[in-house]
């Protein structure tokens, strides 16, 4: 297959599902779920803590904590889990479950509409059970306050008759684990992050990290890859597993059409080229967001709606997909009158730097 008919397809089947929409997507570097994401998450996810890359603190704190409920023969306290997507939450969740030994039911913010459809999915738990509320910062006001008692007291409040004859009943719920999970933590309400007692952010991940967990996926996806193509990858995967693995299934796609199926630097680099990743891990996204800054804005400071109506972005989108691995890796500052560029981001195009 001609190279840009294999990228334009490629393009072509980015879809983001995640809300349950499709949107049509053409960004390589995507962090949210797209739908070729979906058949290969599934083998490549990790299932228990000794497979999990990174995220030590948490690892650490999590195995106490877990250790800990065993020893009473309790279930867990709630958690949260909050950061940019591909990073890691739902898998953790899913570890959780495995490493305490209990089921896991699945669910979503935008999913429950009624509160009875969520008192109905906690009546439904059996003993120790983990609820995982995904994107739950989605969760509408009435759905929310069901779990207040729930998670408190584990018992939820029931409205029986209507008028002045109506009264309420409390009925016991078993001892369940709510994991949470959030890419905006500032839209949560205080009532409901107070009722966790766990609450933890994810980081992005090192490049050492990356080059171990893809390697761990090139040897469930039985490809080949050396040290030096593991690191290119690595290094341009967004600081992002999800990330790390997608790239690492276009490259192998690639090295068997084109060459004879080994991932080498040489492939890698190629590849990621006519991706259009850069060597920092930027697509056409971040390098737009940057360069309009520094052209139109003189660098900033520039406010997030006007940086977001000139590149034609969503604000939100901006602030929690697009910006935290840009100010991670010093490209971006917030500062109280807007963002800026730093002299990195210049340097990164071979700008002069504004005295
Ligand atoms: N620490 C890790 N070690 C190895 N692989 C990982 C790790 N974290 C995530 N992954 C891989 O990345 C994929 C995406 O992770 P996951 O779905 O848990 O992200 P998420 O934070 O829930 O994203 P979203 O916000 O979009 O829901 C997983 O399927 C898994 O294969
Ligand atoms: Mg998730």
């Amino acid at each position: 297959m001609f190279i840009w008919e294999y990228l334009a397809k490629q393009a072509g089947r980015c879809y983001d599902v995640v809300n349950g929409e499709k949107m049509m997507s053409n960004r390589m570097i995507e962090t949210n779920l797209i739908e070729e994401d979906v058949r290969i998450e599934g083998s490549l996810r990790p299932q228990m803590f000794i497979d999990y890359i990174g995220q030590e603190k948490i690892k650490d704190n999590l195995k106490v904590y877990i250790e800990a409920a065993k020893q009473r023969g309790d279930a867990l306290d709630h958690v949260l889990f909050y950061g940019p997507p591909g990073l890691g939450k739902t898998t953790l969740a899913g570890i959780i479950a495995n490493e305490m030994g209990v089921h896991m039911k699945v669910t979503s913010g935008p999913a429950i509409e009624k509160p009875g459809e969520m008192a109905a999915i906690l009546n439904n738990l059996q003993e120790g059970d983990l609820l995982f509320v995904d994107e739950i910062h989605r969760l509408n006001r009435q759905v929310e306050e069901v779990l207040y008692p729930a998670m408190e007291d584990y018992a939820i409040d029931i409205m029986i008759g209507k008028g002045p004859t109506a009264r309420s009943i409390r009925l016991d719920l078993p001892h369940f684990t709510l994991v949470g999970a959030t890419t905006r933590a500032g839209l949560l309400t205080a009532p409901l992050r107070d009722r966790f007692g766990m609450i933890h952010r994810l980081e992005f991940y090192t490049v050492d990290e990356l080059r171990i967990i893809i390697r761990q996926s090139a040897k469930k996806l039985g490809v080949e890859i050396d040290e030096k193509g593991a690191e290119e990858l690595a290094r341009r995967s967004r600081g992002t597993p999800r990330l790390a693995n997608r790239i690492l299934k276009r490259v192998r796609d690639f090295a068997q059409v084109k060459y004879d199926g080994k991932i080498t630097e040489k492939v890698a680099k190629t590849v990621l080229d006519l991706m259009d990743v850069d060597k920092m891990g930027l697509d056409h996204i971040d390098r737009n967001l940057l360069t309009t800054m520094i052209e139109k804005f003189k660098g900033g400071p520039v406010g997030l709606d006007t940086l977001a109506a000139a590149i034609g972005e969503d604000a939100g989108t901006i602030e929690d997909v697009y910006e935290p691995y840009l100010i991670q890796n010093g490209f971006l500052n917030r500062t109280p009158r807007g963002r800026m560029v730093t002299d990195l981001a210049y340097r990164h195009f071979g700008l002069e730097i504004p005295t």
